[in-house]
């Protein structure tokens, strides 16, 4: 959605024509290669601290879940604001430790974890291991063992909560391979609390992503508050509650998530009720930071009238954006300057690749010549996280705006970087 804040932040349309902070989109898509991702700073900013200041009165951290977005210069963004990181793989670590995160602002989630990673994590020294299950634990503990060394752990809670979102990224329910089922936690944290390799930390669960309400959180939120009383009692303390990352955005009109800080006072006010106000709130948002901060500028190659239906030809993808292709996710589609000249037309917009669900949105009414340029909106989490070189496309530019600066995040992909890594036979 085009935000229409009054002030130079993010993304509004002045004119009819569509800005990022003090830049024009049709200018910086005259000047790159396309499709091309654009971000706003004073989005990141704004979101990120939409988090970190609701909780700067308690103890707390915000791992910002880098699978949303991991390009370089967006990393760079969240850790020169003080943000932690949530990771799900040695890749992962590699680019936050890169990009300047401390070691020990660092959280590790995932459930194939190998030993190879676990041991890269563990010797750079980040803040916590979030453990998926039994097995994971034990083979920690070994290696943190070989090396004389202490693991931080704390253990990854299936609730079994529904989080009310699409089935693909709903992943506290007990059919989901994440977390370890809750009824089995509390004597799982009475045998860490004994392995030598092992220092329990926390305790953590995440529910789901695109979560528009409070009332699973709080739900799940109920159940861990459970297991740290009953663990209270037998002399375990805990350092820190982690409730995941999951916070839904505001996509189309009808979805309303709550803010950032409606939902971690509520959980501030559930933990203080049950006498865990000194334990510190971990939160890993991902899309509510970087989801609204970013569109994709994509050109209109050609309108094809179709049988059926009329389509919308454009240079972007699914290669760069899969969201609607997998999920059938919608996102909002708006070209950088509106045209009354030509009538609008109700049209698929859809991409090159030779895949029938290689489509960025349905049913779309634009009106649109070839040359002209479409914007993808909340486009910032998953989109270039997500690209690929699939029909051996290159992948899409990314700049960051700040103010009137345009900043480029990357080089331009080539069919020579394309083929770099590849070995030929003789
Ligand atoms: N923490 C953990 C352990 C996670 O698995 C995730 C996301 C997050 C935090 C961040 O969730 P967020 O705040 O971004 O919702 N590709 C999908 C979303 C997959 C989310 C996977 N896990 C999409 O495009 O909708």
């Amino acid at each position: 959605m085009t935000d229409s804040n009054s002030s130079n932040q993010g993304f509004v349309r002045r004119d009819g024509e569509l800005f990022c902070e003090g830049l024009s989109l049709a200018d910086i898509a005259k000047s790159t290669n396309m499709p091309a991702y654009v971000y706003s700073k004073a989005l990141i900013t704004r979101n990120f601290l939409a988090s970190a200041d609701a909780l700067k009165a308690v103890p707390h951290l915000v791992c910002y879940a880098m699978k949303a977005n991991s390009t370089a210069g967006v990393l760079q963004t969240l850790a020169r604001l003080g943000a932690g990181a949530d990771t799900v793989s040695g890749g992962e670590i590699a680019r936050a430790l890169k990009a300047g995160f401390p070691a020990n602002k660092i959280v590790y989630s995932g459930v194939g974890k190998t030993p190879a990673e676990i041991a890269f994590a563990l010797k750079k020294g980040i803040a916590c291991f979030n453990v998926e299950s039994e097995p994971e634990l034990e083979l920690i503990n070994a290696i943190a063992t070989e090396n004389g060394l202490r693991a931080p752990i704390s253990i990854r809670c299936n609730p079994n909560v529904d989080a009310k979102t699409h089935p693909y990224i709903s992943t506290g329910l007990k059919n989901n391979k994440f977390g370890i089922p809750i009824e089995r936690v509390e004597a799982l944290y009475l045998r860490a609390a004994n392995m030598p390799g092992i220092e329990v930390k926390g305790i953590d669960a995440h529910i789901g992503s695109q979560i528009t309400e409070i009332s699973p959180y709080l739900d799940s939120v109920t159940k861990l508050l459970d297991v740290m009383m009953s663990l209270r009692e037998k002399g375990l303390e805990f350092h820190h509650l982690d409730i995941g990352g999951g916070l839904g955005i505001r996509y189309r009109e009808e979805d309303t998530p709550p803010t950032p800080k409606e939902l971690l006072w509520a959980v501030r006010d559930l933990m203080t009720e049950r006498g865990f106000e000194k334990t510190a709130l971990f939160v890993e948002p991902g899309r509510s930071i970087v989801g609204n901060a970013g569109v994709m500028l994509t050109k209109v190659l050609f309108v094809k009238k179709g049988e059926a239906r009329d389509f919308c030809i454009v240079d972007g993808a699914m290669t760069d954006l899969i969201r609607p292709a997998l999920y059938e996710a919608w996102m909002g589609i708006e070209p950088v300057i509106e045209r009354h000249d030509v009538k609008p037309l109700l049209m698929d917009v859809v991409g090159p690749v030779c895949e029938s669900s290689d489509f960025l949105g349905r049913a779309r009414e634009l009106a649109v010549v070839p040359g002209d340029v479409l914007a993808v909106m909340d486009a910032g989490a998953y989109g270039s996280s997500m690209a690929s070189r699939y029909n051996s496309r290159l992948l899409p530019m990314e700049y960051l705006v700040d103010g009137n600066r345009l900043i480029p995040l990357r080089r331009p992909d080539t069919f020579e970087a394309m083929v770099d890594g590849e070995l030929l036979i003789d």
